[in-house]
C-alpha cells in the first residue's frame, strides 16, 4: 500500500488586524476540523499557516496607527497567533512572510524564473503621486467605478459590483495618500504570462476539477477563463515587501499574491529547520500529538519540508489549500500558473493544489461583516465575554458554515444551537450516563458491555454513522459531518429512553448493568469522533471516563470493551452550561452601537426569497385557507437592471398579466441581466410592497436552491399565458 500524506493549508491572514468570525468559518475551522480528523485516522498530515505581513492594506494600517510597517505587522502576528490558539486551531507550524526565511525562499524562486525567461519585461504608466512623491499602488488611488458608478472604488476592485478593475479604469481618480489628483508616469515591471499559461496548462488543469472541486469554485474559475487570462505584474513599485532581486530594480517588490503563496513553503521550512537543529542539539521540541505521523522523532533532515511540496514517486500526497472565496483566483490560477511556470525549469517539482475547498461568506445578523465599521465578532473580544467557550463558537459556526452559499450567523441562532444541541442531547447524555455509574455502582464500570439487540443496533449504527462522517468530511461537507455526530447523542439519549436504566435496576440488576456499561463504552467512542469538531468536549469526556490516551482515536472506535470492568470514572459534571438571553441581548446591543446602516433583504440568506438551506428548519403545517391566500402567477421578465450600491439587487421589470409591475430580487450574483430577459416565472402578486434600495418591489420571483447553493427558476413546463394563476 502506498502511504497517504497531506498537506494541508488555510489562507495566510493579513497581519492587518485582529481575527473575526468570519475568518473561522471562512477557512481556518474547516481546515482544522480537517487536519484534525486525518490525525485521528492517523494519516500523516501538516497543517500550514502564518501571517502574510506584505502588501498595501498593511501599509495603510501602520500609517493609520502611526507606527512602522514591521510594527504593524508583529502587533497583529502575534495577536492572530494567540486567537487561533484560544480556538483549538492546531497548526503544525505558523510562519510570517516578513521572516529571512520567507525573504530569501521566494526571492529565490522568483530570481530561477527570472533566469529562465519567466518573465515579460513591461513598461507601463503608473499612476505616480506628485505631493507624496511616490507610485501609487492599486488600493492607493479611488474613484468612480466605471461600471457600477460607485464612487469609493478602489483602483483594483470595486467593492459594490465585485469588478476587478485597473487604477487607470477609474474615474476621477484620487491619491489616498495626500489626496492629490495622480499623474501617470513610465514603470518598468515583470509579468507573469499568464495568457501563455493559460493554454499550457491551467485550461487543462482546471478542465481536469470537474466534479471533483465544489461547484461555486470552479464557476469563478470558469469565469477567469472564459474571459482570458491577461499577464499580470509580479513586481509592484512599493517600499514594503521582498526586494526584487534583479539589478536596477529598486523601490520595487514582490507582487504581494506572488510572494504570500510561497509563504507555506517557507512557513514549512522554517519549522523542518528548527525541528532540524534541535534534534542537532539533541534536544527534541515540544510536538503536539500525532502530528507528523510516520515521521520518527530524531531522523529530522535539512530538506525535510521538500516532502510535503515536491513530488515524491511511490508517495500519494494531497495538497488542499483551505481559503475563502475572495482568494479563489490567487490559489486556483496564478499560485498553480508559477508553480506550473517553475516546474517547467526541470529542477523539484512542486506540488500543485489538488483540492481547492473554498467556502463563501458568512454574514452577520443579515448584513455583510465589516471591519472599518466594526460590524464583526473579533475572537478575542468574544473570548472575554464567554470565557473558554470556544467548542460553542466552532460548533456554531460548523452548523452555519458558508459551504455553498454565504450565511447568516445571529445570536440568536447561537444559543438557540449551544442550549438545545450542545447541552440539550450532548451534554445531557454524557452526564446522565457518568451520574448514573455513581450512583448504582460508584463509579465503576460494573459489567462487561450487554450485547442484546438494542446494544447490537446502538453499535453498528455507530459504525455506519462514522463512514457516513468520513465521507462527509473527504467531500468538505463540515455541516453534515458535524449533524451526523449530533445524532449519535440523540441514539445514545434513545437508547436511554428505551431501556430506562434508572426503572430496570429495580426489575433487573443484572442488565442494568449491562447497559451502563454499553453506555459508557459508547460515550468513549462519541468522545473520539468529537474530536475534530469539538476538541474540548473530547477532552472532557476523555478525563470523565479516564481513558488512556493511546486508546483514544479511531482505532477504538466502536471498542466496546475499550473501558473495563472495574474501571474508575471521574466525579459526574456537565460539558456545557446555557447561554442565558441577557448574555445574547448584551451581544446584540453591542452590535448595535456600532454605527451600521440597516439594509433589511441584502445579505439575508444571500438575499434570497425561499431559500431554505441556511436555517434547515422545516415550516409549521397550515390550512388550505392559509395556502389559498397566496395569488401566484406566471409572468415573462421583460427588463432587468442592476441596482446601484446593492451587489446582490437587480430590479425586474415582470409581465405578470394583470398589469407589468417592478420586483426586486437578491440574485444579482447567480444571474445576469441577459439571461433572465424573456423567460416565464411564478411571481407571488399579493406580497405586501416593500422598499428595498430605495425602489418599490411589488412581487416576489420563486427560486428554488440546489444542494450547491445554484438558483433555479421555477417556471411553466409548458409556455402559458402571462397572468395564468398557480394553484
Ligand atoms: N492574506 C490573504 C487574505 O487574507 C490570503 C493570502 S493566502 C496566501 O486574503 F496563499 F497567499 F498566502
Ligand atoms: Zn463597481
Amino acid at each position: 500500500m502506498t502511504a497517504k500524506r497531506h498537506t494541508i493549508t488555510a489562507a495566510l491572514p493579513y497581519a492587518n488586524g485582529p481575527v473575526h468570525i468570519g475568518h473561522l468559518a471562512g477557512c481556518y475551522l474547516p481546515a482544522d476540523i480537517y487536519t484534525r480528523y486525518l490525525k485521528a485516522k492517523r494519516e500523516e498530515v501538516l497543517f500550514i499557516c502564518g501571517s502574510d505581513e506584505h502588501g498595501v492594506p498593511i501599509t495603510i494600517r501602520a500609517k493609520k496607527e502611526g507606527i512602522t510597517y514591521q510594527a504593524a505587522v508583529d502587533k497583529y502576528h502575534h495577536l492572530m497567533q494567540q486567537a487561533f490558539a484560544d480556538f483549538g486551531i492546531e497548526f503544525s507550524c505558523y510562519g510570517r512572510t516578513s521572516s529571512p526565511t520567507h525573504h530569501q525562499l521566494s526571492s529565490d524562486f522568483f530570481r530561477k524564473l527570472y533566469d529562465n525567461n519567466g518573465f515579460t519585461e513591461e513598461t507601463t504608466e503608473q499612476y505616480y503621486d506628485p505631493e507624496a512623491k511616490h507610485f501609487l499602488a492599486d488600493r492607493y488611488i479611488t474613484g468612480t467605478c466605471p461600471r457600477c458608478s460607485n464612487q469609493g472604488a478602489y483602483g483594483d476592485q470595486c467593492e459594490k459590483c465585485g469588478s476587478t478593475l485597473n487604477a487607470t479604469d477609474l474615474i476621477n481618480p484620487k491619491s489616498a495618500l495626500s489626496g492629490a489628483v495622480p499623474e501617470l508616469k513610465a514603470t518598468k515591471n515583470w509579468f507573469l504570462p499568464l495568457d501563455k499559461l493559460q493554454m499550457e496548462f491551467i485550461d487543462g488543469y482546471i478542465a481536469e476539477k470537474k466534479g471533483k472541486w465544489k461547484q461555486h469554485v470552479l464557476g469563478q474559475c470558469q469565469s477567469w477563463l472564459t474571459e482570458g487570462l491577461r499577464p499580470r505584474a509580479m513586481t509592484r513599485d512599493l517600499d514594503w515587501g521582498v526586494k526584487v532581486p534583479i539589478e536596477g530594480a529598486d523601490g520595487k517588490v514582490l507582487y504581494v499574491w506572488f510572494d504570500a503563496p510561497l509563504g507555506y513553503f517557507s512557513a514549512t521550512k522554517e519549522y523542518f529547520d528548527s525541528r532540524f537543529s534541535s534534534t542537532f542539539n539533541g534536544v527534541e521540541s515540544v510536538q503536539s500529538e500525532g502530528e507528523l505521523g510516520q515521521i520518527e522523532v530524531g531522523k529530522i533532515q535539512l530538506d525535510d519540508w521538500k516532502k510535503w511540496w515536491v513530488k515524491e514517486e511511490g508517495t500519494e500526497q494531497h495538497v488542499v489549500h483551505f481559503i475563502g472565496k475572495d482568494n479563489i483566483v490567487f490559489h486556483c490560477i496564478i499560485f498553480p500558473a508559477m508553480l506550473h511556470a517553475y516546474n517547467q525549469l526541470g529542477m523539484e517539482q512542486y506540488l500543485i493544489a489538488d483540492q481547492v475547498p473554498a467556502n463563501e461568506f458568512l454574514n452577520l445578523e443579515g448584513q455583510k461583516i465589516s471591519t472599518s465599521r466594526n460590524h464583526a465578532v473579533w475572537l478575542h473580544e468574544y473570548l472575554q465575554d464567554f470565557t473558554r467557550k470556544t467548542d460553542e463558537l466552532r460548533y456554531y459556526l460548523t452548523a452555519i458554515m458558508p459551504e455553498n452559499a454565504d450565511s447568516d450567523f445571529t445570536w440568536k441562532g447561537f444559543q438557540l444551537a449551544v442550549n438545545s444541541e450542545l447541552v440539550a442531547i450532548i451534554g445531557n447524555f454524557i452526564n446522565r450516563v457518568a451520574v448514573l455509574l455513581h450512583k448504582f455502582y460508584d463509579g465503576k464500570i460494573p459489567s462487561e458491555t450487554g450485547m442484546g439487540d438494542r446494544e447490537k443496533n446502538l453499535f453498528d449504527n455507530l459504525k455506519q454513522t462514522a463512514d457516513t462522517i468520513d465521507s462527509h468530511l473527504q467531500q468538505f461537507r463540515f455541516r453534515d459531518a458535524q449533524s451526523a455526530l449530533v445524532d449519535l447523542f440523540r441514539s445514545g439519549n434513545k437508547y436511554f429512553a428505551e431501556t430506562e436504566p434508572w426503572h430496570l435496576i429495580k426489575t433487573d440488576p443484572e442488565q442494568t448493568k449491562g447497559v451502563l456499561a454499553a453506555a459508557a463504552n459508547y460515550c468513549v467512542s462519541l468522545g473520539i469522533l468529537c474530536k475534530p469538531f469539538l476538541p474540548q468536549a473530547a477532552e472532557r469526556i476523555k478525563d470523565l471516563f479516564k481513558v488512556a490516551n493511546d486508546k483514544y482515536d479511531l482505532t477504538s472506535l466502536g471498542v466496546t470493551n475499550i473501558l473495563v470492568i472495574g474501571h474508575a470514572i471521574s466525579p459526574a459534571e456537565h460539558l456545557y452550561k446555557n447561554i442565558e438571553d441577557a448574555e445574547i441581548a448584551k451581544q446584540v446591543d453591542k452590535l448595535k452601537t456600532s454605527p451600521v446602516t440597516l439594509f433589511k433583504g441584502e445579505g439575508e440568506n444571500n438575499g434570497v426569497e425561499l431559500s431554505q438551506s441556511i436555517s434547515g428548519l422545516s415550516k409549521s403545517e397550515i390550512v388550505f385557507e392559509d395556502f389559498s391566500k397566496l395569488d401566484i402567477r406566471i409572468g415573462t421578465i421583460k427588463e432587468v437592471v442592476k441596482v446601484p450600491k446593492a451587489d446582490k439587487l437587480l430590479q425586474l421589470t415582470v409581465d405578470v398579466g394583470i398589469d407589468t409591475r417592478t420586483i426586486v430580487s437578491g440574485i444579482a450574483q447567480h444571474f445576469t441581466p441577459e439571461e433572465l430577459v424573456g423567460k416565464q416565472v411564478m411571481v407571488l402578486v399579493n406580497l405586501a410592497p416593500r422598499k428595498m434600495k430605495g425602489i418599490e418591489s411589488q412581487g416576489m420571483i420563486l427560486l428554488a436552491e440546489d444542494e450547491n447553493g445554484k438558483l433555479v427558476f421555477v417556471t411553466p413546463e409548458n409556455q402559458v399565458n402571462n397572468g395564468a394563476g398557480v394553484s
